[in-house]
């Protein structure tokens, strides 16, 4: 079996400040001995509570932070011993998705220029190609090339994350980290966004580190995933497994607050009918269809 595309081992990051006197402390303990891996073209959730230290994951995971301890295996290579030539060239293979496209994107950026800067960056491509490619991707996020010449503020949230997914994807990367990328879209739109994380990921075989507190959308999404509470893995299954039967009393909890037939869980193709073939909810499959531009 061909190495995981993200491993991490007895991770732990320590946010730390100075007293007056100059002296270190600490301020937070966000992640406290985590291992957990990403094998290639699979999507591995991380959930868990506000605080429990899942951005922080996924920050550490491309080495956006650096960790207190523990090692961040990225495609292979230990991204403590990589300079930061190599780890721009990293960036190319393995991006992000945040939460919020209203923040994430630069706004004095036309969105032709936003989708492209990846490609700058890592210095690939030249400027004929580089249209090509942007032309090409804006097509197949939902939108069209007219949005090419806009800027952030004269599109919609959803038409946003569309556009900080084409930037995402730009330079073919294999990695994705997904933190909480449609919690800030009203349900229908999410529903459209994920469809298209969802095709992507079977077109082009990416892996995704998808972060999110939302439990059901986890459901239709990820192969495994990973609780965290407090910085730490509490559990760590394949999604059925956890599901149907979590081992740990955090993760019941956890599973027990879902809302069972909310307006979130009919526009996931999930009707309050749908018969229970688990304790914790429904089985479920992804039914919302098409990609219009949201
Ligand atoms: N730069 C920082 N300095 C100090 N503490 C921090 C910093 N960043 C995060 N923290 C703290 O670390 C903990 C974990 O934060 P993190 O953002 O990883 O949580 P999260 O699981 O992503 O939460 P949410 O679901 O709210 O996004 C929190 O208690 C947070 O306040
Ligand atoms: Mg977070």
């Amino acid at each position: 079996m061909s190495d995981p595309v993200l491993r991490v081992t007895d991770l732990t990051k320590v946010y730390t400040a100075r007293n007056l006197i100059g002296r270190q402390y600490v301020v937070h303990r966000a992640v406290d001995g985590l291992s957990v891996s990403v094998d290639a073209g699979e999507t591995v959730a991380v959930v868990g509570e506000s605080g429990a230290g899942k951005s922080t994951v996924g920050r550490l995971a491309l080495r956006l932070i650096e960790p207190t301890s523990g090692t961040v295996e990225l495609l292979g290579r230990d991204l403590a011993s990589m300079r930061s030539s190599e780890l721009r060239k990293m960036r190319a293979h393995a991006t992000m998705i945040f939460q919020d496209p209203y923040t994430s994107l630069n706004p004095r950026l036309t969105i032709q220029s936003a989708i492209a800067e990846p490609l700058e960056v890592v210095g690939a491509a030249d400027r004929r190609e580089r249209a090509r490619l942007v032309g090409d991707l804006i097509e197949r996020v939902g939108l069209t090339q007219a949005h090419l010449s806009r800027y952030p503020y004269e599109l919609s949230g959803g038409q946003l994350q569309r556009v900080a997914i084409a930037r995402a994807l730009i330079t073919q990367p294999s990695f994705i980290v997904c933190d909480e990328p449609v919690a800030a879209l009203d349900v229908s739109t999410q529903a459209q966004v994920i469809n298209l994380l969802r095709d992507l990921q079977r077109e082009r075989g990416i892996a995704y580190l998808f972060i999110s507190h939302d439990l059901r959308l986890v459901r239709l999404l990820a192969d495994r995933v990973a609780v965290m509470r407090g910085g730490a893995l509490v559990e760590e299954g394949t999604t059925d497994a956890v599901y149907r039967q979590p081992t740990s009393s955090y993760t019941k909890s956890l599973l027990n607050s879902i809302p069972a037939g909310s307006p979130r869980a009919r526009k996931f193709g999930l009707p309050p009918t749908t018969p229970r073939t688990t304790p914790h909810g429904p089985d479920v499959s992804m039914a919302v269809g098409g990609r219009s531009g949201s």
